[in-house]
């Protein structure tokens, strides 16, 4: 098969990671009969830096071209220090968000075996966790109404959702239910919000259409506390822009680094993806990032994008057998050796 991908590396550690999921995708083309043609783009603060722009037309061009779109990070500390700056790489990941029609972010959450005790939260407590949050990407308060009044000193940010956004990202939900646990959780804040009745509203409209699927209806205040007491309760969870966005990296946590768990973010014209962390700027250029998350974020990709199963178990494989071996980058390593980041990616790529 013929894949063609765009390579977005973006800042900080991104192009480090990004190689290394570029060596394990290049070994999985080889062994398995596929080839791959890589086109690489420029985004975030080193788009800005080439070209004044933190998504380019021409990275657009190409991400749309592609059948599917590999992605590293984005954000550099120095934008964040200058609350004056007019472009700030961020912007690039909402553009390209918007622009590709990403709607749905899937970020799962699960547990390695041989890591469970690297967790900040107890091994009762996490075992068995195996959930995904589902989280609207293209709507809410990311992409309402805001602005300033009353001479810049009231500021408003607003809301907003449409029924159809609503059950295009339940819909996905439902059917990913469907293939796991069949439990749904629409997390909301209805005893407040407008937007959030219209969530309920909407999704209990769509149960009848799914009669296997145990729909359950919670409050987000409560949903953040539950995730850390009891997080193995959950199996599929749908949620707006923001709440998603306060929940995944609640949710990060849980399996122990930051470094290790991918996502998709699926879309009208393509599907996207990436490792759930940012650009880690300290780490930049140092060859120590974990690059497991991108590893892991590829092999979504082989099965979602390209429907290639075999592929991505392929790659989750090493990537555990990598783990029992202790062949780990510094946040993992504990006081074993610490392997580097390009080693980490060779011995992956030796190892399919
Ligand atoms: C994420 C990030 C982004 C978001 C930022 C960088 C705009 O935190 O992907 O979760 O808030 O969506
Ligand atoms: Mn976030």
């Amino acid at each position: 098969m013929k894949l063609n991908i765009a390579l977005l590396p973006g800042d900080g550690i991104g192009p480090e990671v990004v190689d290394q999921a570029v060596k394990v995708c290049d070994a999985i083309a080889k062994k398995f009969n596929h080839e791959i043609n890589w086109t690489k783009a420029l985004t975030g603060a080193s788009a800005i830096d080439a070209c004044g722009e933190p998504y380019p037309d021409e990275t657009h061009e190409v991400c749309m071209a592609a059948d599917a779109v590999l992605f590293g990070a984005i954000g550099d500390p120095k934008y964040d220090n200058d609350p004056k700056a007019k472009v700030r790489p961020e912007q690039g990941l909402l553009k390209m968000r918007q622009k590709l029609g990403l709607f749905a972010n899937v970020r799962p959450t699960f547990t390695f075996p041989s890591l469970i005790d690297n967790s900040p939260l107890k091994r009762e407590r996490i075992e068995g966790t195996d959930l995904i949050i589902l989280r609207e990407l293209t709507g809410g308060i990311y992409f309402g109404e805001r602005g300033r009044k009353d001479d810049g000193n009231t500021a408003f940010d607003t809301c907003t959702y449409t029924r159809e956004e609503i059950q295009r990202l339940a819909k996905l939900g439902f059917e990913l239910a469907m293939t796991r646990g069949k439990k749904l959780c629409c997390v909301d804040k209805a005893n407040v919000l407008e937007s959030s009745r219209l969530w309920r509203e909407t999704v209990q409209a769509m149960e009848k259409d799914y009669p296997e699927v145990t729909v359950s209806y919670e409050f987000v205040d409560a949903v953040a506390m539950r995730l850390v007491q009891w997080p193995n309760s959950y199996d599929v969870m749908i949620t707006e822009n923001l709440f998603g966005d306060i929940l995944t990296d609640e949710a990060s946590v849980i399996s122990g680094s930051m470094g290790l768990m991918p996502s998709a973010s699926k879309g009208v014209h393509t599907s996207l993806y990436e490792p759930i962390h940012g650009s880690y700027p300290q780490a930049a250029g140092k060859d120590i990032a974990n690059p497991l998350a991108t590893v892991l974020s590829a092999a979504m990709m082989f099965e979602d994008a390209f429907g290639l199963k075999d592929e991505a178990e392929a790659i989750r494989e090493v990537v555990n057998k990598s783990l029992a071996a202790g062949i780990v980058t510094e946040d993992l390593a504990g006081t074993n050796k610490a392997y580097k980041t390009s080693e980490v990616g060779n011995w992956l790529a030796e190892n399919i």
